[in-house]
């Protein structure tokens, strides 16, 4: 590993509990990532399909497959809810995101079809693009709205052996920490007085730390890191992890850039640009949105290509990063990345990257190995922001004091190294 922060998971990592019974899963957002998941597990389920892209399925250390290295969840094992600020299932979900191929969803839909949304806890100041909704929790205070999720997910709790929560909902305004966020006290105090700085995504981290369960955060939305809610995890003993799931064109820079500084050839330009055209590209369509993303998006190759240390390489660098939402692409994002580099004697180089992915194709098997691995953790007595699992995120969250980890090298190698700690006795 050539960035040097240790895992935090060295610091405990007892050898967890085995993984028997069930593991539900209570899902935020019931769209086109979420529909995505379950369709897919149910496929794999009927033995129709592999998980392609999962490590905890086909992921080996060293000759070893994952699972017999560490206890895991059986996908057989999961239950699944989830809440959406508009009535729907899984399965019209998975309609409506169109995704997957009609005859696909022929095969999942009773599986789809039992997943309903629970009302939510939701407020359109956050994401105004979401229009006419028709499932949101009724309480006249954020507290209220917590304790209606609390409630939600002790029933779930008394149905499972043991629950995580995934927050897979829409990008939230951007908006930085305020004075409610500072500790648990103001954090609730502003939760009972509707303070307008405090977002859904942190009443539903709220939630799941005080139901005493993992929450995971796949949007860039600043959600549980905040001090009141960390202080809380700490306390109650919750594994935090995130965030933003990392799958396209982030994935391929924190590929591509580590291996260009190994070479110690210059960059002076990145110009990044996406076009896609399902809910979340249009809900990124509103600039304060889209500033979520933003942040997450660009802080990370400054961290990965270390200006301070070679300045007169990549100290000068042209930093732009573009979401464009174009409704014929649906799902099916399309990314551009031009790398405008140097090498001897300052000679000018292009490298042009165009990514024809598809959104929730790649986030689905992110998400299923987040899921397992949060649940590891909780079972290992692991507590706080588990920063092991930054292979899986844009902007990793990290302990105070620590740099995020970036090049997926250096990431896969810290999630290995936890993961063999982590080995079951
Ligand atoms: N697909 C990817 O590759 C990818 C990658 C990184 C991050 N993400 C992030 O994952 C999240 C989900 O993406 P998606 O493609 O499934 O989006 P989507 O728009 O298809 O679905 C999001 C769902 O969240 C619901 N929602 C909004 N606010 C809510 C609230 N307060 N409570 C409950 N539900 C709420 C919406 O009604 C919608 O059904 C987004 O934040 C996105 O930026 C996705």
């Amino acid at each position: 590993m050539n960035e040097t922060t240790p895992p935090s998971v060295s610091a405990s990592s007892p050898s967890p509990a085995p993984a028997g019974g069930t593991l539900g899963v209570a899902v935020v957002g019931l769209g086109a990532t979420t529909s995505t998941l379950l369709a897919g597990l149910s496929l794999i389920r009927q033995g129709k399909n592999e998980a392609v892209g999962s490590l905890t399925e086909m992921g080996e250390i060293d000759g070893v497959a994952i699972r017999d290295i560490v206890s895991l969840a059986e996908l057989a094992d999961l239950e699944f809810m989830a809440w959406d600020p508009y009535a729907t299932n899984a399965l019209e979900a998975a309609r409506h995101a169109r995704v997957l191929e009609g005859p696909m969803l022929d095969l999942v839909a009773d599986d789809l079809a039992a997943v309903v949304a629970r009302p939510a806890a939701f407020d359109q100041s956050w994401v105004s693009r979401l229009e006419n909704t028709d499932n949101v929790i009724s309480a006249d205070t954020k507290m209220e709205q917590a304790e209606a999720l609390i409630a939600d997910l002790e029933d779930f709790k008394s149905r499972c052996d043991r629950v995580v929560v995934l927050w897979s909902a829409s990008t939230e305004a951007y908006r930085p920490t305020s004075a409610a966020h500072l500790s648990p006290a103001a954090f609730e105090l502003g939760l009972k007085e509707n303070d307008p700085m405090i977002a859904p995504s942190q009443i539903y981290a709220y939630a799941a730390i005080r139901a005493g369960v993992g929450y995971i955060n796949g949007s860039p939305n600043v959600s549980s890191e905040v001090p009141a809610l960390l202080e809380l995890a700490d306390l109650n003993q919750v594994p935090l992890v995130g965030k933003d799931y990392k799958t396209g064109q982030t994935l391929m820079k924190t590929i591509v850039a580590p291996g260009i500084r190994s070479r110690r050839l210059g960059i002076n330009g990145w110009f990044s640009t996406n076009i896609l055209g399902n809910r979340d590209g249009e809900v990124l369509d509103d600039p304060e949105n889209f500033r979520s993303k933003e942040v997450t998006k660009l802080g990370v190759l400054e961290d990965l290509l270390k200006p301070e240390e070679h300045p007169e390489l990549y100290g000068d660098i042209s930093h732009m990063v573009r979401i464009n939402y174009y409704p014929p692409k649906g799902d099916d994002k399309e990314g551009w990345d031009q790398i405008d580099l140097f090498g001897w004697l300052g000679y000018p180089m292009q490298l042009k990257i165009n990514f024809l992915c598809r959104d929730s194709i790649l986030a689905a098997p992110v998400m299923l190995d987040l899921i397992l691995f949060t649940d590891l953790a909780a079972r290992a007595g692991l507590s706080g922001i588990q920063d092991w699992l930054s292979f899986y995120v844009k902007e990793p969250l990290v302990p105070a004091g620590s740099t995020p980890i970036h090049a997926l090298a250096d990431q896969e190698a810290m999630l290995f190294d936890a993961l063999t700690e982590m080995r079951s006795a």
